[in-house]
């Protein structure tokens, strides 16, 4: 099921709004938003109709320390369905969900979740692809880009929706039937653009240098740090960093 919107403060908000009364695996389509979140309290500019902002709903069984991971099955499925569309390019992931085309950034997920009690009520997968804008502001113009400014082909977004939502709904069922990301770690792994390079992890307790060596079946960021020991970075809880730069 499908709901469009043409304009909405957040897909994410209306998911959640509506959640009682939709289905699990839902969508809700918006061609603005007029107060798109983004990841850490930031927001995400959502006003040229020219992109594709949408929100999953979910409803799943199993329990919350779990639903981090559906960032990392949604991120593997727009990077490829964006391949599959736009056969051209080779999208990259920039652990743990932004994806990346040219070293900039042209997706990005916000996953939500509400619990009942100790058990997950629903989790809601937010999802903004640069589609067709062209023109982007100064400030953005360093990191972001757009597919069509990219490969220089125009889209109709509802086809490249409705190629995401398959491709989430193949990964989806090999994520509820594993319980974890281990089928994962290797198509992740071939797109991962921090993979054997230079991270700087922002962790809250104290920032820190290492080589990101790849993800584990949990979806945590493996970091050989400079003493050569190694860490586990969950995603719930830092940002990271290329040294050089955005990714
Ligand atoms: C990020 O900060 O990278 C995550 C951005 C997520 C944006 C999408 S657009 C559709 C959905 N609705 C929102 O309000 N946010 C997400």
């Amino acid at each position: 099921m499908i709901l469009y919107r043409k304009e909405i403060d957040s897909t994410n908000l209306e998911a959640a709004r509506l959640a009682d009364t939709l289905p699990h695996g839902a969508v809700i389509m918006a061609e603005i938003q007029t107060a798109g979140k983004g990841r850490r309290g930031r927001s995400w500019v959502s006003n040229s109709g020219e992109n594709l902002y949408f929100s999953m709903l979910l409803k799943p069984d199993f329990c919350p320390d779990k639903a981090p991971m559906l960032t990392l099955v949604m991120a593997l499925a727009a990077a490829e369905a964006i391949e599959s569309e736009y056969p051209d390019s080779k999208p990259q992931i920039k652990w743990p969900n932004d994806i990346v085309l040219n070293g900039k950034k042209i997706c990005g997920i916000l996953t939500e979740m509400q619990l009942e009690g100790s058990k997950i009520k629903h989790v809601i997968i937010g999802v903004g692809i640069n589609v067709n804008q062209m023109e982007f502001s100064d400030e953005n113009l360093t990191y972001a880009t757009s597919l069509c400014k990219e490969t220089s082909v125009k889209k109709d977004k509802r086809q490249l929706l409705e190629a995401v939502i398959r491709h989430f709904e193949q990964w989806y069922a090999v994520f509820e039937k594993e319980g974890n990301l281990q089928s994962f770690i290797e198509p992740y792994q071939e797109r991962l653009t921090n993979l054997g390079k230079e991270v700087r992890v922002l962790d809250p307790k104290g920032a820190y240098q290492g080589t990101a060596l790849g993800i584990d079946p949990y979806g945590e960021l493996i970091v050989c740090k400079e003493d050569g020991s190694q860490i586990k970075v969950y995603a719930g809880e830092v940002s990271v960093r290329g040294l050089y730069g955005y990714v």
